[in-house]
């Protein structure tokens, strides 16, 4: 959600914090700041708006420092302004904070009738003052962060400095990510690794229920007992060009263009040499876990429910398993049927999504075993779940899912196979087939990825369309509903996904030469049905595009615009269709001015509920 950095070390302070910010604006860009340890006062600068308003506000200030946190938000308690912007500073303590106080309000309260005067309309800004009162007691000021603590009920991850400290920089986690990096002779906290992955790959990942002391370039790791809690660093895979745009003139557009590549890390090593097999390590040394459960329960929130969804159909059709799908803040409040012969599966790129969180908790309540499908190691769902399946498309910093979709999926197909297998349902010449079509994905994906320019072509031609409608059937209409959610949340055209068959039952009113419809009509079981949907938009005179297999020479006559798929197998084709939906939003956005990577009102990882 915001995004959090501290640095303790020899380097330009406000340089290092910047740019880690930078690197996390993805994760909350309403407004930012900072707080430097210089001459020995702490020095607070903060600015409402993106990052770049921050930075034209200190330019040319020179806030010398060897300590120091920052912040980049996304609103939840008090609109964004710049007494809303952290970092929070009461008495001699600053605090940045990820996450929500519950018991603000009443913490609040006590506090002003001791005295205390709030500058903000954030929960944030108790922590500082509830620290400020304890160190002004008397306690040291660890002590008084952990009681603090002790008194606030919520969710957070925190960088705290103490202007009576100026080596010690306080971390602290329950329910919001924290990391902290260990570099030679300096010391980092982040919300997120990137962050900081051009100085260090070795951090230690905070626990639920831990604070961190940074300080004479040490890192104790303590329970909110005090007891110290010896913690082995763990050196990360991800490297810090990763995170760069290499070229592209988006975050996003780099990460659409990196899928052939992502799909690639994912599948490898996990499809034995003869093709027989599928290896998924800790999940295939559990012999009992497929004959045990009758059930499987996939949970998720946004574009990881879509990949949820044709998930479903993968299982089912592979596998025989029934399978339920549901939105992640919507499952723990239908009392879902789940008990220990369900294996719920959470998927989330970031596993840190709270709705998806809480739903594994839920599933997990009534017994239920756990598998999380994650990008990100040693995340908070990874760590809560009984196995985890790991997506290698590296770190994704577009606000709007892209590679995390694909590898999702490739994790499915790989996973329904699995099932299949072990279920008896699927058998080897039918293994081999599916597996030697799934091989060759790479390559059909580079093929897509080449047709860009044609996408660009398309797309400037639909940049005023006010509403977009998106039909798919059978295991492409969760594409649909996946491409319809790309361009609404980067281009703010409003776009509606739809079963193609449900289109006679209501959306074909809509239907004119204002409103574009994307036609997922590849050749398939379902192919002659959507054609019939197709021909009945044309009668109608509205303006189709159509995503069709190559050798599909009749369909430009009915349709305004064709783009070509590469064939495949049916249940493949949600991966090739996938790209040119994610180019066409992202060009229609691109043309209309807007901040693709970071689109209005959203952040990357939605960690409050
Ligand atoms: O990190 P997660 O996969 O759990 O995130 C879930 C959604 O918040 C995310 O997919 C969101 O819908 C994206 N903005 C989609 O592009």
């Amino acid at each position: 959600m915001c995004g959090i950095v501290g640095y303790l070390g020899p380097r330009e302070t406000v340089q290092v914090l910047m740019e880690g910010l930078r690197r996390l604006e993805y994760r909350g860009y309403d407004s930012a700041g900072i707080a430097v340890f210089h001459g020995g006062k702490i020095e607070v600068r903060r600015a409402q708006g993106k990052l770049t308003i921050l930075e034209e506000a200190i330019a040319g200030e020179s806030l010398e420092g060897r300590l120091g946190i920052g912040h980049t938000r996304w609103a939840t308690h008090g609109r964004p302004s710049d007494d809303n912007a952290h970092p929070h500073k009461a008495g001699s303590i600053a605090v940045v904070h990820n996450g929500i106080i519950e018991n603000y309000l009443s913490l609040k309260k006590v506090l002003m009738e001791k005295g205390h005067v709030f500058n903000s309309e954030t929960d944030t800004e108790v922590i500082a003052h509830l620290i400020d009162h304890f160190h002004r007691e008397g306690l040291p000021f660890d002590e008084a962060v952990r009681r603090a603590l002790g008194e606030i009920k919520g969710s957070y991850a925190l960088g705290v400095l103490c202007e009576k400290e100026p080596d010690k920089l306080i971390a602290a986690r329950s329910e919001s990510p924290l990391v902290v990096g260990l570099g030679e002779g300096e010391l980092f906290i982040a919300s997120d690794t990137p962050a900081v992955l051009t100085y260090t790959r070795n951090f230690i990942f905070l626990e639920d229920g831990e604070m961190a002391v940074l300080s004479g370039g040490k890192v104790e790791v303590l329970d909110l007992e005090g007891k110290s809690i010896p913690r082995e660093p763990k050196r990360v895979m991800w490297n810090p060009l990763m995170a760069e745009k290499g070229g592209y003139k988006h975050f996003m557009l780099k990460e659409i263009m990196e899928q052939p590549r992502a799909v690639t890390d994912t599948i490898r090593g996990r499809i034995s040499e003869d093709r027989s097999e599928i290896v998924f390590e800790g999940l295939d040394t559990d012999e009992k876990m497929v004959k045990e459960i009758n059930k499987i329960a996939l949970v998720a929130c946004g574009t990881s429910y879509h990949a949820a969804l044709v998930g479903r159909y993968l299982i089912e059709s592979l596998s025989r398993i029934p399978v339920e799908v549901d939105i992640g803040s919507e499952f723990r409040y239908r009392n879902p049927l789940v008990d220990e012969k369900t294996l719920l599966v959470a998927i989330s790129q970031s596993g840190e999504t709270a709705d998806t969180l809480a739903a594994l908790r839920e599933g997990r309540k009534r017994g239920a075993r756990t598998l999380a499908i994650c990008n990100v190691v040693e995340s908070s769902l990874s760590r809560e779940s009984d196995y985890t399946i790991f997506t290698y498309a590296g770190p994704e910093i577009g606000v709007a899912s892209t590679k995390a979709f694909s590898t999702q999926l490739v994790i499915l197909y790989l996973i329904s196979l699995f099932l299949g297998k072990r279920s008896g349902h699927i058998d080897h010449p039918h293994m081999e087939e599916f597996i030697g079509e799934l091989v060759k994905l790479p390559h059909l994906l580079e093929e897509v990825v080449r047709e860009h320019k044609e996408i660009e072509r398309i797309a400037r031609k639909y940049v005023h369309a006010k509403n977009f409608l998106y039909l798919g059937r059978g295991i492409n209409y969760p594409i649909a509903l996946e491409g319809a959610l790309k361009l609404k949340e980067i281009s703010y055209i409003h776009a509606e996904g739809y079963p193609a068959g449900e289109m006679k039952h209501g959306p074909i009113a809509l239907i004119d030469r204002e409103m574009p419809v994307v036609a997922l009509a590849t050749r398939d079981d379902t192919y002659e049905k959507v054609m019939n949907n197709i021909e009945e938009v044309h009668a109608r005179e509205g303006r189709i595009i159509a995503l069709a297999s190559q050798d599909d020479k009749e369909i430009a006559s009915k349709v305004e615009d064709v783009i070509s798929i590469p064939p495949t197998i049916s249940a493949l084709t949600p991966m090739l269709l996938t790209i040119p939906l994610q180019l066409l939003a992202y060009y229609i956005a691109d043309f209309k001015g807007n901040d693709v990577d970071q689109p209005r009102n959203l952040a990357k990882s939605v960690t409050v509920e």
